[in-house]
């Protein structure tokens, strides 16, 4: 099986579509669910499922990003991962720490890119006017939010659609997304998927 290392930030429900997803004939399997954040919801949950975590508070390292990858490489390491995912991880990574995953990091990001990169992504795409929104699995390159794309689901933005009504509404499509694509990925396919 291909090792998949999943770091998050809070609450891991995409960790978990995948972590659930990884069995029977799946080609991969969880080896840790890491997080920047001890306190993080999704650690318990992936514990539950009787996966390997770990936690690398960010906070005592100030802005010190190369400190703090440095403690966060340790633990992702000796999981000896093949593939790692990006499922709700809220930091960003230095050009230093991608390139060790070079072609074998995956991230999911709330919009369908290239529109919004970055944060608030929902808010934007309503003030924007946009008829539709998304999100995309792509893999990651030292540029934020960027890199090839491996998949996109698209949802219709409805009138008087808040952020958070929004937001739920793609976070489904999530949760179908990013295992399908992983699900390929660990069999060395890297087509688009497009849903729905
Ligand atoms: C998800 O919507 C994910 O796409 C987004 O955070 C949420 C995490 O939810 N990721 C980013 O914004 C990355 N910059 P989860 O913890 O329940 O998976």
């Amino acid at each position: 099986h291909k090792r998949v290392a999943i770091l998050i930030s809070g609450g891991g429900s995409n960790m978990l579509s995948l972590v659930d997803s990884m069995i029977g004939d799946h080609a991969g399997r969880p080896c840790l669910v890491l997080s920047n954040d001890p306190e993080a919801g999704g650690l318990t949950k992936a514990a539950e499922r009787g996966v390997k975590t770990a936690s690398v508070d960010h906070r005592p390292f100030g802005k010190d990003r190369a400190a703090f990858e440095a403690e966060l490489l340790k633990p992702l390491l000796a999981s000896q991962p093949d593939l790692v995912c990006l499922a709700g991880f809220m930091r960003v990574l230095t050009g230093d720490f991608v390139s060790r995953f070079q072609g074998r990091m995956l991230n999911i990001h709330p919009s369908l890119l290239p529109k919004y990169k970055g944060l608030n992504t929902h808010a934007r795409a309503i003030e924007a006017g946009d008829s539709e929104h998304g999100c995309t699995v792509h893999e990651v390159t030292a540029a934020l939010d960027d890199g090839p794309v491996l998949g996109q689901a698209r949802v219709e933005v409805k009138a008087g659609d808040t952020p958070e009504e929004l937001a739920a509404r793609v976070l489904v499509q999530e949760h179908k997304l990013y295992p399908e694509v992983l699900r390929r990925y660990c069999m060395g396919n890297k087509d688009p998927v497009l849903l729905p």
